[in-house]
């Protein structure tokens, strides 16, 4: 078998390519220079200095020298595979999206799992938050589903993100400490933060600390809508419910995993696909429409809320296969760009304060990190449906708009490219807005304690013992005694003898519980 060239593992249908011999193709420059010598640089005598005009070694070493990108700056650590989206249940009553129309077909898909906060080169069973991002490749263009392996966050407005990670990412006097929540910045961000503590049952319990990719839930978070022909309005939240299970680790099995094997998850997902044991998951929607959400007792806008399945149940209607390792790390899974604002026809978004920033951030990020707009030009990235528009030039431009005209409207006819189109394009859902322009929190986002005592509730008593000792060992780790207390102070609104556990298991006193809603000043805070 002849080995593809340099062209065709590109995937740029080259055709001319040269041949050192029967097997092996003949090393080229990146200018396609074939390469005599690619062991000696080029100098005066055997034993002179090197030469300004080597121009294959000037090629190499610049090249290598640019090889870095900056690592994202959340969920830097990831694993991807590709793999397929399948219908199995139509929604085409709920929704015009082309991808929930017809059982059994098929859509490329690509997805990657991360952790949020350790960096690229950080250990894979750590307790943290996993990424579960979906790359759809639908028939009306990239839909991603951004999701995470918990269905609520930390926080209810983007504007506090900036914060959040900072906390959680290693303290910038000192760079340490790299794990993840084990550390005081961390705490006093929480601990001022309460509407973090539904998220913080999640990550404290088995499910921060997942055996594998394979078996994660995921969670699209945000309340989404679908919207069919008549561009009428159903509420949706997306899950991916693993055909494998739920498995978890526990802490001390974490620990050892960590140091025998920091890339314990991303070879358990190689092996996996490379043996033919395809993983899956199914996709789940909780559908309601917004006479339905008024009923609720929180907001379905607030992203540190879940729907209970016992209120709504999930209606599975596809399943996810991943059936293929990538054939680069870097050219796919580093280079990929997951964002949220990427939605088909037939898929909008709701006010979700959260969602409405994340659709802000990752375009502007991507940017930053993959170096120019075109980043859409990426094989990993780009569409696999028809494309055209008239937006051109920029760093690497690949795909400039073909002909005279490269603007719309226009009048040179059929010679004057795409045109827009209001019957299949995409429509937003046009809800009525009314109030006034603030920056005040709505009271239906207040209740931050209802649905962390629910989740601890619905454990059985190993599992809430697990909660106990993480927060416990987490607490440990921090050194200020006031963080810990204030810690604890909003665990008694959540469960008394958590709170208790907790407080004994640090020997502090139990303290007051925490002011129903927490200031974030501290000089407001209770002494
Ligand atoms: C990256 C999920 C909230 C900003 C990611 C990734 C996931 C994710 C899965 C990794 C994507 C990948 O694998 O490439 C979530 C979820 C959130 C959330 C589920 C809440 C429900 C936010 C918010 C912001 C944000 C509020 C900012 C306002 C970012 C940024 C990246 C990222 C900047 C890096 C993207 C890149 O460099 O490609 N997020 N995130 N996220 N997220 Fe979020």
């Amino acid at each position: 078998k002849i080995e593809p060239s340099y062209t065709e593992q590109q995937g740029n249908g080259g055709e001319t390519h040269q041949k050192a011999g029967e097997k092996v193709a003949t090393l080229t420059s990146a200018q396609g220079i074939p390469i005599a010598d690619n062991q000696n640089t080029l100098r005066y005598g055997a034993r002179g200095p090197a030469l300004l005009e080597d121009f294959h070694f000037r090629e190499k070493i610049f090249h290598f020298d640019h090889e870095r990108i900056p690592e994202r700056v959340v969920h830097a650590r990831g694993y991807g595979a590709h793999g397929y989206f399948e219908l199995t249940e139509s929604l085409q009553d709920i929704t015009r999206a082309a991808i929930f129309q017809n059982v059994g077909e098929r859509t490329p898909a690509f997805v990657r799992f991360s952790t949020v906060a350790g960096s690229k080169g950080s250990f894979d069973v750590a307790r943290d938050v996993r990424g579960f991002a979906v790359k759809l490749y639908t028939k009306e263009g990239n839909w991603d589903l951004v999701g995470n392996n918990i269905p609520v966050f930390f926080i209810q407005d983007a504007i506090k993100f900036p914060d959040m990670v900072h906390a959680v990412k290693p303290a910038p006097d000192r760079d340490f400490p790299q794990a993840q929540s084990a550390h005081d910045n961390f705490w006093d961000f929480i601990s001022l933060t309460p509407e973090s503590f539904h998220m913080i049952m999640w990550v404290m319990s088995d499910r921060g600390i997942p055996r594998s990719f394979r078996f994660m839930e995921g969670f699209g978070v945000h309340t989404f809508r679908f919207l069919d022909n008549n561009d009428r309005s159903t509420f949706v939240k997306f899950h991916w419910k693993p055909k494998q299970g739920l498995q978890s680790v526990v802490w001390n099995e974490a620990v050892k995993i960590n140091g025998a094997d920091p890339d314990f998850h991303r070879r358990d997902l190689w092996n996996a696909i490379t043996s033919g044991d395809f993983p899956e998951w199914e996709l789940g929607v909780q559908l309601f429409d917004e006479d339905f959400a008024e009923k609720f007792d929180f907001d379905v806008l607030d992203p540190t809320k879940l729907i209970p399945e016992e209120l709504v149940p999930i209606r599975k209607v596809g399943r996810l296969v991943l059936d293929r390792v990538v054939d680069n790390f870097f050219a796919e899974t580093e280079q990929v760009a997951f964002c949220t604002q990427n939605v088909p026809p037939g898929i909008d978004f709701s006010n979700d304060p959260l969602l409405q920033g994340r659709n802000f951030s990752y375009l502007d990020t991507q940017i930053k990190r993959l170096g120019s707009p075109n980043f859409t030009h990426i094989p990993i990235n780009a569409p696999k449906c028809p494309m055209a528009h008239f937006q051109q030039d920029g760093h690497m431009a690949m795909r400039n708009p073909v002909g005279r005209a490269n603007y719309e409207p226009n009048s040179w006819g059929a010679a004057g490219g795409p045109r827009e189109n209001p019957e299949q394009g995409f429509r937003s859902f046009a809800s009525d807005e009314t109030g006034p322009k603030r920056r005040l929190r709505p009271e239906s986002f207040a209740d931050h304690y209802s649905q962390p005592r629910q989740f601890y509730i619905s454990q059985t008593p190993i599992e809430q013992k697990h909660i106990a000792d993480a927060i416990t060992f987490e607490l440990s780790k921090v050194e200020r005694p006031d963080i810990r207390s204030r810690v604890v102070s909003h665990l008694l609104h959540i469960d008394e003898n958590l709170a208790t556990t907790v407080a004994d298991g640090l020997g502090l006193p139990l303290p007051q519980p925490a002011l129903a809603t927490q200031p974030t000043r501290t000089d407001l805070l209770p002494s």
